[in-house]
């Protein structure tokens, strides 16, 4: 990223924000003086829900026929015209390459064509600063809990692009968890929501209880792959059993959810003393479950803390967080330039600071 583009005349921008990471094709404008204008979300899961797990091919092609109408529609909604634009923020990584190309190129000849800045933005952090697009906000400096279904990171955020990693899962991520165990007990792709439902069904005196695991030694790191083994041995008991009907499945459903909620709450709890901090900011597609919510607003309040997060449709992916996060950058200075970087991986600490541009 380089300051390429001389905004210091510039009072606000109006940023288009396209996101194309993984199976959502995310569309928003932002504008840095009145707020979020319009945003469309396009989900693709109905496609790769008979596969069990995104196609990356599929979802490849599916941006590239969604993602113009998306941009008119928006447009359209804002009561705006292309060249109203001030600049275009797009997801450069991390996520499927083939997908991130479609919005990047897009997003490139785009802002190319109307003389505007574009900017890469990086998924996470979007996710990140997601939260800040709602009415409560926290101050910075806050800790961080970003939980997806490829990421689960405790982070320390002191300003944008000053992000300090706590701590973070060894092996699968949180939604991941989520989504290897509904396909265990046969419920379709995304998992989260579909064990979340059906938890509800659950008896929380069944008895069954799975690990919280690595809370009963120091630090702030995850894994989740042990209580993933753990639901599976349990669903195959009772399958040899042949107790495995529908009652069973809500209660195993329940303790796991419950297993991994306690387990991401201990930690936050764990990194607001560590880092002596009282604010909490909980971000990604796992951050739109309900129990999580709640039991992070019991168990905060305990040590006078406060946990802050978007409205359901902005905890999971969408074009309003990148729309966001590219502004700030963009008010900054910072933009991409002419050539494509697109990255599968990239850590967030690895994101400069505004201050330094
Ligand atoms: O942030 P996101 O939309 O995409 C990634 O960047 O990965 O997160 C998707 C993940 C999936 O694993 C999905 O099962 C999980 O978030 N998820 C949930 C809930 N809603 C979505 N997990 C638990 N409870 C939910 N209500
Ligand atoms: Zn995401």
């Amino acid at each position: 990223m380089r300051a390429n583009y001389l905004l210091i005349e510039i009072a606000s921008m109006k940023v288009l924000g396209l996101e194309t990471s993984c199976d959502e094709t995310g569309i928003a404008i932002y504008d840095t003086e009145n707020g979020l204008l319009a945003h469309k979300i396009y989900s693709q899961i109905a496609q790769h829900a008979e596969y069990g797990g995104v196609v990356p091919e599929l979802a490849s092609r599916d941006h590239v026929r969604k993602t113009l109408p998306l941009i008119d529609e928006v447009l359209q909604e804002a009561g705006m015209a292309k060249n109203q634009l001030d600049a275009i923020a797009y997801t450069s990584g991390p996520g499927l390459v083939g997908a991130l190309m479609a919005g990047a190129t897009i997003g490139r000849s785009l802002a190319y064509a109307l003389s505007i800045p574009a900017l890469g933005v990086h998924h996470m952090e979007g996710h990140l600063l997601a939260p800040m697009l709602e009415e409560s906000q926290p101050e910075m400096p806050f800790v961080a809990l970003l939980v997806s279904g490829g990421h689960t990171q405790l982070v320390r955020v002191d300003g944008i692009g000053e992000y300090r990693l706590l701590g973070q899962s060894l092996d699968d991520a949180a939604g991941e968890a989520f989504d290897k165990a509904a396909k265990m007990i046969g419920l379709p792709y995304p998992g989260g929501p579909q064990i979340a439902a059906l938890a509800k069904q659950g008896n929380p005196q069944s008895g069954l209880k799975f690990p919280r695991p690595m809370t009963d030694r120091p630090g702030l790191d995850f894994s989740f792959s042990g209580l993933k083994t753990a639901f599976l041995t349990a669903i195959h008991a009772a399958l040899d059993e042949e107790r495995c009907d529908e009652q069973f499945k809500a209660d195993a459903a329940l303790a796991f959810e419950t297993a991994v909620v306690d387990t991401l709450v201990i930690k936050c709890r764990r990194a607001l003393e560590a880092e002596g901090l009282k604010q909490l900011i909980i971000a990604g597609g796992v951050s739109a479950n309900l129990r999580l919510r709640d039991q992070l607003e019991k168990q905060l309040r305990k040590i006078n803390g406060r946990v802050f997060y978007a409205r359901p449709e902005f905890c999971t992916d969408n074009g309003a967080m990148i729309a966001y996060a590219g502004a700030q950058r963009l008010m900054n200075g910072q933009s991409s330039g002419l050539s494509l970087s697109i990255r599968a991986r990239w850590p967030l600490s690895e994101l400069p600071s505004i201050k330094a541009s």
